[in-house]
């Protein structure tokens, strides 16, 4: 195993009209090849904050954030992004939204359609191609939003509160989805880093959780899970990892 993305003494400072708004000091971590970490912490410690300075897609105050051995300063082919708000185009069609970012990467019109047309299939929406974000439900906007994350095969996927938004059957279903992938040696993503509330969640699908204090926000705990899987919900051994991340947030 190697480090695949280090973040190392991490600040954040948002100036607001009169105040200064520190979000972490000094937060460093490490993530290795083939790791699925989730993040757990307070509502507004900074975690949808840290995946954005992860993407590129916002700069630190101070500190770095290295992936796979190049500092990260801009948005990065090999990491892509569910956002928790979903984050789509209101202007384009599902299958646009989903092959979006497919064009950074060169890809011709028809060859675009096609891997899209395969990820919207897996995450279930066969058939909205031609429908546009106003006319979808929470729940499927944000299956709109994995699909696109997917389709770029990051080695990377950031995914912020992905099933929050969803009824428990889809949650369910996306959630084995992910897995399978991630799972698959032969297909990206080989490495997930996730936002999530529901610690539940957490235990199932992650290889190590981050559990984060309020802010300005510091790691509490690292937790690794050692499960077999499929991982057994109602098992003793569960119980006691769910147990352990309760007890670091209360
Ligand atoms: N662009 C910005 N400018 C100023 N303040 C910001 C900006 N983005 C976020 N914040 C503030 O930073 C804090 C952390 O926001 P962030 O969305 O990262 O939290 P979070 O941990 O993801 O919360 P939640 O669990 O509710 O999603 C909040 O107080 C928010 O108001
Ligand atoms: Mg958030």
């Amino acid at each position: 195993m190697s480090d695949l993305l280090v973040v190392k003494d991490l600040r954040k400072v948002y100036e607001t009209n009169d105040r200064q708004l520190e979000l972490f000091k000094d937060l460093s971590f490490t993530m290795e090849d083939r790791e699925f970490v989730s993040i757990i912490g307070p509502s507004g410690c900074g975690k949808s904050t840290l995946l954005r300075l992860i993407a590129g897609l916002d700069k630190p105050t101070s500190g770095s954030i290295v992936f796979q051995g190049q500092k990260v300063i801009n948005e990065n082919l090999g990491i892509s992004m569910v956002f928790q708000s979903f984050g789509l185009f209101p202007w384009l069609n599902v299958i646009d939204n989903v092959a979006i970012g497919l064009e950074a990467k060169g890809m011709n019109k028809k060859d675009r359609y096609e891997i899209a047309k395969k990820y919207i299939e897996k995450v279930g929406l066969d058939g909205y191609e031609e429908t546009y974000p106003s006319e979808l439900s929470g729940g499927m906007k944000q299956r709109v939003g994995v699909a696109r994350a997917l389709a770029v095969t990051p080695t990377l996927l950031c995914m912020d509160e992905p099933f929050s938004a969803l009824d428990a059957l889809t949650a369910e279903n996306l959630r084995e989805e992910v897995l399978l992938l991630w799972e698959d040696k032969e297909f990206p993503p080989d490495s997930v880093l996730m936002v999530t509330h529901n610690v539940e969640e957490a235990v199932y699908m992650s290889t190590r959780i981050l559990v984060l204090s309020e802010k300005p926000a510091k790691l509490i705990k690292d937790v690794k899970i050692s499960l077999d899987r499929p991982r057994n919900k109602k098992s003793e051994e569960f119980q006691e990892y769910t147990d352990l991340i309760y007890s670091c947030l209360t």
